[in-house]
């Protein structure tokens, strides 16, 4: 292996740090989340925020009721009777019961499929998303966001954040003024801190629909550790063993 060789491969280390750091710095003002799928509590609380706030809207195409039930800890009837608003059968994937033509009717478009949201836009994304919604009189249904502006979504969780205004800055030169940033104006039923955590709970969940098996990969991944642990336990007697005639 000569110098340039390995003074090719740094180059090529630090250029992938750069861009690396580069798309990072990319996500602007987005807030941490917090999410841990391994919570179990969180998860069955964001499902539940889920199926009574966003499913009559959104759907989790590739996940069945009877899998979130398995991977949640949770029983049959409990789903039938907390989770399955729409009177799907257990083994059926969770489909919004909005029709299609009536949501492009009302908002412009149908609202996505939300199974791969974490992955495809990030869970700080969509926790800041669901924080950044403010009134704005000027949009057909009343709401804007400062994360997605013109977002054709009124915010779902109106009612525990309470009603966020904007606070404008100095117009720009096209005579717009920015939103510098958001203030509650009438509190809701959460307190912020409160309400941080019903997002997180919701994100949590919607992160665990993105990949189910993670919650099962994680488990195992600490078996895995303790094992090679064990094992290197192991090697070290045996080397002991093998070398006290060698001593
Ligand atoms: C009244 C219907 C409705 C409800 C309820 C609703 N949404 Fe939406 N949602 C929409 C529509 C319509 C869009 C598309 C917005 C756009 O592209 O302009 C959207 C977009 C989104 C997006 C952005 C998707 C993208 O394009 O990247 C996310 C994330 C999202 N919704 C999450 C949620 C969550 C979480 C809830 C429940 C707390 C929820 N929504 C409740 C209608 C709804």
């Amino acid at each position: 292996m000569n110098k340039t060789f390995l003074a090719r491969i740094a180059a090529f280390a630090c250029g992938m740090l750069l861009s690396f750091s580069v798309l990072a710095a990319g996500g602007g003002n987005l807030q941490h989340a917090g999410t841990d799928i391994s919570d179990r509590a969180s998860l069955q609380r964001g499902a539940q925020l889920f199926m009574n706030y966003c499913a009559g809207c959104h759907s989790l195409k590739y996940l069945r009721y009877s899998r979130m039930a398995e991977d949640l800890g949770l029983t049959e009837e409990e789903v039938m009777t907390h989770l399955n608003l729409t009177g799907a059968a257990f083994g059926d994937h969770i489909v919004s019961s909005m029709p299609a033509d009536k949501a492009s009717e009302w908002f412009g478009q149908v609202p996505p499929d939300l199974s791969l949201i974490t992955r495809v836009r990030g869970s700080d994304w969509v926790f800041t998303y669901l924080k950044s919604f403010y009134l704005d009189e000027s949009r057909p249904l009343g709401w804007n966001n400062t994360l997605f502006p013109n977002a054709s979504m009124p915010n779902p969780l109106w009612k525990q954040q309470g009603l966020q205004h904007a606070v404008y800055g100095e117009p720009d030169a096209t005579g717009e003024a920015p939103v510098e940033h958001l203030e509650i104006s009438t509190p809701g039923t959460q307190s912020p801190a409160e309400f941080d955590q019903t997002v997180r709970d919701l994100t949590t969940f919607l992160e665990y629909a993105g990949e189910p098996v993670a919650i099962k990969r994680q488990g195992i991944g600490v078996w895995v550790v303790l094992f090679l642990a064990f094992l290197s336990v192991l090697a070290w007697l045996l080397k002991n063993e093998y070398w006290r005639d060698v001593h």
